[in-house]
């Protein structure tokens, strides 16, 4: 099938791929010339394992091209996939007006037959919204269907191509089978297909990143109770999780959740709610927010309780990205700690596998040699648990620091290990004698 995918970030991108791979025939488009060009000469313009070497693959097929506007062949498409970004606006709800430029871009080329897939995550409503607005442009009844996406940076081509579900919400079932057609050989590899009404699907999305977001602000909210109570988080969770009820996953305790997402999305979700009346059913996710950025708040406590004065000090925090696999900064648990480190004073240094390049902050030393970052440091904080940090040597990394401690902001190393090599543990939720 002919396929326009319009929106190229990390969604995008992704799904424009991942389209080309099952066999279709796609258009990327994105007025950003430098993304396109990029993306023309083979490289992407983020690092999501495993994407460049698809894409390559699929371009050496001529299976997809990218351009900056709409053109006459891809207003013969079938489909077109809306990616856009809907950031958060300052009151924290989600700007749904890249949703809106799009459609306007797209009208004047739309065929009546031709369906439009929304995928970009939206305040329940827009995509009727959208479709009034796409009607008034084009003069026709369009056919419009919500298709969100469940993709995770770092295993983003993977998500795509084997989705553990399809949810698509239609006005009018028939308008989706089309999509069904595009998705058939997923759907024959077993990814089970969702159908619903569009405000249901729409409320997937949010709900589900809401119900992620829950997850871990609860064992974190656990974890600043293990600390007055002696009690050890780490344990806890992996007790409850033996509870198929509750499940083991998402319920890794320590700086909590970033990214492009789960932030976003909560406070996007619990505005809307506000918007329409409810906002009481939701008035928990600002706490879920709030136990997070507490956790940010613990990280700097912590620092201040080992080294008093930050004043002068020398800090080395290792990942600066909000999960590993991913060079995506927004809303980074670690890098906001060593931003407030920084401000209070303390020299920092950050080291990343991938996200340096794309971080420019002049009160933060960038360091890509992880030997280097740790040398004459007085503090040492893990911040994102890259297999990197989570393999050093302990015994080889106390020879580069001055003084030999780690606050272990993910949970995620062998405390016996670290401090049998000479290492003072400190970490979140967790009762660690160092004696
Ligand atoms: C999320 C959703 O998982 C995905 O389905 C949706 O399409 C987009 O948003 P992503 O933003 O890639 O994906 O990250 P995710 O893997 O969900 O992690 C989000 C944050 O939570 C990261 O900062 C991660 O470090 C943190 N996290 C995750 C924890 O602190 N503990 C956990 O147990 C799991």
């Amino acid at each position: 099938m002919k396929i326009s995918v319009i929106g190229l970030g990390y969604l995008g991108a992704t799904h424009a791929v991942a389209m080309a791979k099952l066999g279709h025939e796609v258009i990327g488009i994105d007025k950003d010339v430098s993304k396109v060009e990029s993306l023309l000469a083979g490289k992407i313009p983020f690092f999501e394992p495993g994407l460049a070497e698809a894409l390559a693959e699929v371009l050496a097929q001529g299976k997809v091209q990218f351009q900056t506007s709409h053109s006459e062949s891809s207003a013969s498409a079938d489909l077109h996939f809306l990616c856009v970004g809907t950031p958060q606006a300052a009151d924290g709800s989600a700007n749904t007006s890249y949703l809106d430029a799009a459609i306007d871009d797209l009208a004047p080329h739309l065929s009546p037959s031709a369906v439009v897939v929304g995928k970009s995550t939206v305040p329940v409503g827009t995509a009727r919204k959208l479709r009034d607005r796409l009607q008034e442009k084009t003069g026709f009844e369009p056919k419009l269907v919500w298709n969100p996406e469940f993709l995770r940076e770092g295993t983003a081509l993977e998500d795509s191509l084997k989705p553990d579900r399809i949810v698509v919400g239609s006005f009018k079932k028939e308008d989706s089978f089309p999509l069904l057609v595009a998705y058939e050989k997923l759907l024959q590899a077993g990814s089970p297909l969702v159908e619903l009404d569009v405000p249901t699907a729409e409320l997937v999305k949010v709900a589900a990143n809401a119900f992620l977001a829950t997850k871990i602000s609860f064992i974190n909210a656990m974890a600043e109770i293990a600390e007055v109570a002696g009690a050890d988080v780490v344990a806890l969770s992996k007790a409850i999780g033996y509870d198929e009820r509750i499940g083991n996953k998402f319920l890794r305790s320590g700086i909590g959740f970033g990214g492009g997402c789960l932030p976003k999305d909560i406070r996007g979700f619990i505005s809307r709610a506000e918007e329409l009346g409810v906002g009481q059913a939701l008035s928990f996710l600002k706490e879920i927010d709030g136990i997070n950025n507490r956790r940010r708040q613990r990280v700097i406590e912590l620092a201040k309780q080992e080294l008093g004065e930050l004043s002068g000090q020398k800090i080395t925090v290792l990942g600066v990205s909000f999960k590993p696999n991913s060079d995506d900064l927004r809303e980074s648990p670690s890098l906001e700690i060593a931003r407030s480190l920084a401000q209070a004073g303390a020299v920092v240094t950050v080291t990343d596998p991938k996200a340096l390049p794309g971080l420019s902050d002049s009160q933060l030393s960038k360091v890509s040699d992880v030997d280097q970052a740790l040398r004459g440091s007085e503090l040492v904080i893990l911040g994102t648990e890259w297999d990197e940090y989570r393999r050093l040597d302990p015994l080889k990394s106390k020879s580069l620091v001055k003084s030999a401690t780690i606050i272990d902001g993910r949970n995620v190393l062998d405390v016996a290990a670290w401090q049998s090599a000479g290492w003072k543990v400190i970490a979140l939720g967790r009762t660690i004698s160092n004696d």
